[in-house]
């Protein structure tokens, strides 16, 4: 007999019952290919990711919230604490507000005929069909609310989607629904959301507009691609694992991995990369494209830990099918974590990461070394937000586990 047994698990699925809960169905039946994958993406997403309080962002693209995910699977996540912070593209922003402002979508279908859909007055993303006054009024409500003399200044997309946010959980109140939208939660939840293209969706399209009537409102692209390095800094430097839950790929997945080059290379701050690198797409690697670049690729640039590699997961599938899958197995296997609150730590940490790169940091040409093993010898007590050396944290103790090790999936 070969040394399998001794190397793998045996491939022995639990027959499905009628009353199997999706938790037992993910861990007894999805066994192999990309059921396997999402089955690995479960248990990593619960028993690392999760773990020890560590720092969890998500990154969203595709048409995720107007397919109902919002509502259905990312404000439950946040809620439970899951979720700490999240990039993600303006469309989905802008189509969460539907929900918000208690306006209908409907579950359609795809051979629809666009010709008559256009005269009708009905808009269609795939199989997800509203109305054109859908859009008028979300138009107007977002053209309404920056307005206000809050909105008249220059500010990351993080404090933009908090103010807006704010304005949604009103009219979720005045309504009488409730955790309908991703930026009410954001807002009451403290999850900090920021886009990494903030005029390329309707939301940027109207700030624009109103820019021509004279509003000061602009976005500080500055202030965000630091402070998503401040926020991944933060929870290193406490001695908390970073991952990273991609959805789809696109710019949001970028602006939430180029956070360890920009800790690194740019600010010359000695960090390992992303500890956890969970990603569901249906994007291929070998376009060179960033969306299917695997974990193992990020590594070479110093954005995943190569000591957690093994753990990576990528499973390519709708997200439609995977994200409300993780979250009933999340919600089922871990028990709520207390909210972070990152985005009421904004300016402190933004001032932690400021301090840290001006003691490191260079213009001239930064002196870096590559030898990664030479490194991981030497000793670097990891400094708290305060200066102190914080030891026997729940990251010096993280191990990859030997089975782990062995996988050789996705890479
Ligand atoms: N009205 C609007 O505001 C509006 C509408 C649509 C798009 N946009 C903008 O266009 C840009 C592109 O957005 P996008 O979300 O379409 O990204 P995208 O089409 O660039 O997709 C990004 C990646 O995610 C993958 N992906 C998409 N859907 C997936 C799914 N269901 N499951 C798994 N993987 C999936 C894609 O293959 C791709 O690799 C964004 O800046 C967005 O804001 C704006």
């Amino acid at each position: 007999m070969s040394s399998l047994n001794r190397k793998f698990p045996r491939l022995l699925p639990t027959p499905i019952t009628a009353g199997t809960k999706t938790s037992d169905l993910i861990d007894g039946a999805f066994k192999a290919y990309n059921g396997g994958r999402l089955a690995e993406a479960c248990r990593l997403l619960t028993e690392k990711m999760l773990a020890n309080n560590g720092a969890v962002g998500l990154s969203l693209t595709g048409a995720l919230t107007p397919a109902g995910l919002g509502r259905a699977a990312i404000v439950p996540l946040m809620k439970a604490g899951f979720v700490d912070w999240i990039i993600s593209t303006g469309a989905n922003l802008y189509h969460d507000l539907h929900f918000g402002l208690g306006m209908q979508l409907f579950a359609g279908s795809p051979f629809l005929d666009d010709v008559v859909l256009r005269k009708d007055g009905v808009i269609r993303i795939y199989d997800v069909l509203f109305d054109y006054d859908v859009l008028l009024d979300t138009d107007a409500f977002v053209r309404q609310v920056i307005q206000g003399k809050e909105f008249q200044k220059t500010m990351g997309t993080d404090e933009f989607h908090y103010r807006l946010g704010k304005y949604v959980h009103q009219r979720e109140v005045e309504l009488g629904i409730e955790e309908t939208s991703v930026l009410s939660a954001a807002y009451q939840y403290g999850v900090p959301v920021f886009t990494s293209s903030p005029g390329d969706s309707s939301i940027g399209m109207n700030v624009a507009a109103m820019s021509l009537r004279g509003s000061k409102l602009q976005m500080d692209v500055n202030r965000d691609v630091n402070q998503t390095a401040a926020v991944v800094y933060g929870a290193k430097s406490a001695g908390l694992t970073s991952s990273v839950f991609i959805l789809g790929g696109g710019s949001p997945k970028n602006f939430m991995l180029q956070t360890e080059p920009q800790i690194q290379e740019v600010m010359g701050i000695e960090e390992r990369g992303h500890d956890y690198f969970l990603q569901c797409t249906d994007a291929r690697p070998d376009t060179g494209g960033l969306s299917g670049a695997t974990p193992a690729e990020a590594v070479s640039w110093g954005k995943i830990d190569p000591d957690t590699l093994p753990d990576c997961v990528v499973c390519y599938a709708d997200s439609t099918i995977t994200l409300p899958l993780l979250t009933a197995y999340a919600l089922d296997r871990v028990a709520p974590r207390p909210l972070k609150r990152l985005y009421n730590q904004r300016d402190a940490m933004l001032e932690a990461i400021r301090a840290e790169y001006l003691k490191h940091g260079t213009v001239e040409k930064i002196e870096h070394r590559t030898d990664i093993s030479a490194k991981k010898k030497e000793s670097h007590p990891k400094k708290g937000r305060s200066g102190r050396s914080v030891t026997g944290t729940a990251r010096d103790k993280k191990k990859v586990a030997p089975a782990a090790k062995k996988k050789a999936s996705n890479r």
